[in-house]
């Protein structure tokens, strides 16, 4: 999650020039799509892009994640989103391409011979560890692929690493930064050399950065839409239960979700269609599973797509701009655009109780409560571990405070969640109020309004999805005045993926805002 205590997160720039590399503000970009000479095409290739060189046999898989390595190489020291490469990636690539030339079944997959990136909780039972960013759980061994992961495989793409991640997905503690973890260190956006926002850091930064080709990552509440927002990516914070969160080091079962974070929307997409779906180690996913469309959700990439549709606008605190004029026009033009493109904008619209949504304690602690029964349980179902509950991981960081940087950044969260006592009458009141806002809030504006979307800037809406479990969107939309990227995120109710994809590759195509940082270092160029 992000950080629950600060919506509108620090911002910190420090322009390392001093050190190897050098950040040029200027965002114009001569990139070009894979012309066939020189790895450097491959920057911004997309996974049509990419498929397409394949059946022209100007591309092998090996020849992409060789680009890929070069690019961690020299990026990564800096930006660290990438916390492990997996040492067998260039054994799956010579997999992928043999069976491309053999004509497998499989090579017809949309993923096959694509390199993925999963952020650390998320685990893989192969040579890759899954931490979550700390040592407490180095050299752990989980029983058995996550459930996102088998279905990664079964559809031939490349796992490519671990991306870096806010500790814990965020819920050490409340102080440590974005993007901080303590086997990973900070990592930063490529964009303003500050705070990648968390708690999918690793997954933003790592895309954003043409370090892999897609990624996945995880949100509780605002965990995939906030990095992607603050790395000028596209991130799919799904439906809950429409993934498995099976095999993911939890927060909690009733909020989690995983998705994809890509640099365009129908990367994402292609990632979507392949992780979306029944796993029987998420019985969630049984039940929610009657929301995924009969021929997937590519169908849904139509550039007409914002015809007809109804998206909300709440101005209160959303589209409180405070002196940033240029966000303030940036944000005015795209409410036209998604006019011009045939959208009807029903503006000024309120959500009751908004204030409470954000004020009230009850999903902290409902949050604290479900995390330490999952996470137990998580750690239970370990073939080894060095640490088999929420009271070990404590005392582990408590041993060794250096690695997990104790004193700076504390384990308040840890320390209150360990004292919970499973959900109590006090848990089953802030889960009551919680279905409540709901209930009041976003899904009576929606209904009542006959919404296909909530449209608001950045993730500062996210708080609405995850108590909800609904589904939003994030697309790159611009920059503020001083340089932090954002994105426009359209949020609906829980199914509504389709709807979702319709508008946000609509608006994308409209707009095509997303351009490569331009990160150089040099001497290795
Ligand atoms: C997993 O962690 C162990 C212990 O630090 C390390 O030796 C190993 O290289 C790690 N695996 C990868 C793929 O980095
Ligand atoms: C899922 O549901 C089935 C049938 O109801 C049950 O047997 C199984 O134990 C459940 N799995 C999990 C992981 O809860
Ligand atoms: C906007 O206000 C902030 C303080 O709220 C100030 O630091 C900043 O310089 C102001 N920017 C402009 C463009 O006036
Ligand atoms: C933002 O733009 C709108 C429409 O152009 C304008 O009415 C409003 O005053 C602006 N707000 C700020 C804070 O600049």
């Amino acid at each position: 999650m992000t950080s629950m205590a600060t919506k509108k997160s620090q911002l910190s720039f420090s322009l390392f020039s001093s050190l190897l590399l050098i950040l040029l503000a200027t965002l114009s970009s001569g990139v070009q799509a894979i012309k066939g000479h020189g790895l450097s095409s491959l920057r911004e290739a997309t996974v049509q892009d990419i498929h397409l060189a394949f059946k022209q046999n100007r591309l092998t898989s090996r020849r992409l994640v060789e680009f890929y390595l070069k690019q961690i190489s020299r990026l990564n020291p800096v930006l660290k989103g990438v916390l492990e490469v997996n040492p067998d990636v260039l054994f799956q690539a010579d997999k992928a391409d043999h069976e491309r030339y053999t004509h497998a079944p499989i090579s017809l997959s949309p993923l096959h011979g694509i390199p993925i990136l999963l952020k650390d909780n998320i685990a893989t039972k192969d040579k890759l560890n899954t931490t979550a960013g700390s040592y407490a759980l180095l050299r752990s061994v989980v029983p058995r692929d996550s459930g996102v992961a088998t279905k990664l495989r079964k559809a031939g793409a490349i796992i490519l690493g671990k991306a870096s991640l806010r500790e814990w997905s965020g819920f050490r503690s409340y102080n440590a930064p974005g993007g901080w973890s303590g086997r990973g260190g900070q990592g930063q956006s490529p964009y303003t050399m500050g705070d990648p926002c968390g708690s999918s850091s690793g997954s933003a930064i790592s895309v954003a950065a043409n370090m892999a080709a897609v990624s996945v990552g995880t949100e509780t509440d605002g965990s995939i839409l906030c990095p992607s927002s603050r790395n000028l990516v596209v991130g799919i914070k799904t439906t809950v239960g429409l993934t498995s969160r099976a095999g993911v080091i939890p927060i909690s079962p009733r909020q989690d979700s995983v998705g994809p974070i890509c640099r365009t929307v129908s990367d994402a997409v292609y990632v979507l269609d392949v992780i979306a779906g029944t796993d029987y180690n998420d019985n969630a996913t049984i039940e929610t599973s009657r929301y995924i469309p009969k021929g997937g959700y590519a169908q849904f990439l139509k550039a007409d797509g914002l015809r007809g549709k109804r998206l909300g606008i709440v101005r209160d605190v959303f589209y409180d701009f405070g002196n940033d004029t240029i966000l303030n026009r940036t944000v005015e033009q795209h409410l036209d655009t998604l006019r011009l493109r045939g959208a009807v904008l029903v503006d000024n619209l309120k959500i009751a109780n908004l204030a409470e949504y954000y004020s009230s304690s009850s999903e902290i602690t409902a949050l604290l409560a479900e995390f330490k029964i999952a996470l137990n349980e998580y750690l239970s179902e370990l073939v080894s571990s060095p640490i088999r509950s929420l009271a070990d991981a404590i005392a582990f960081n408590k041993k060794n405070p250096k690695l997990e940087r104790i004193d700076d950044y504390g384990q308040d969260i840890f320390i209150q969640a360990q004292a919970t006592n499973g959900i109590g009458k006090k848990e089953k009141a802030a889960l009551a109020n919680l279905a409540r806002l709901t209930r009041d809030g976003f899904l009576e504006l929606m209904k009542k309004k006959k919404l296909d979307a909530l449209v608001t800037p950045d993730s500062d809406v996210s708080t609405i999805l995850a108590v909800g479990g609904f589904p939003g969107i994030i697309v790159p939309a611009g920059f503020h005045s001083e340089g932090t990227p954002f994105g426009i995120c359209f949020g609906g109710v829980k199914g509504s993926e389709p709807k979702l994809i319709e508008i946000a590759y609509g608006f994308e195509q409209a707009t095509k805002i997303r351009k490569p940082p331009k990160i150089e270092v040099q001497g290795t160029l």
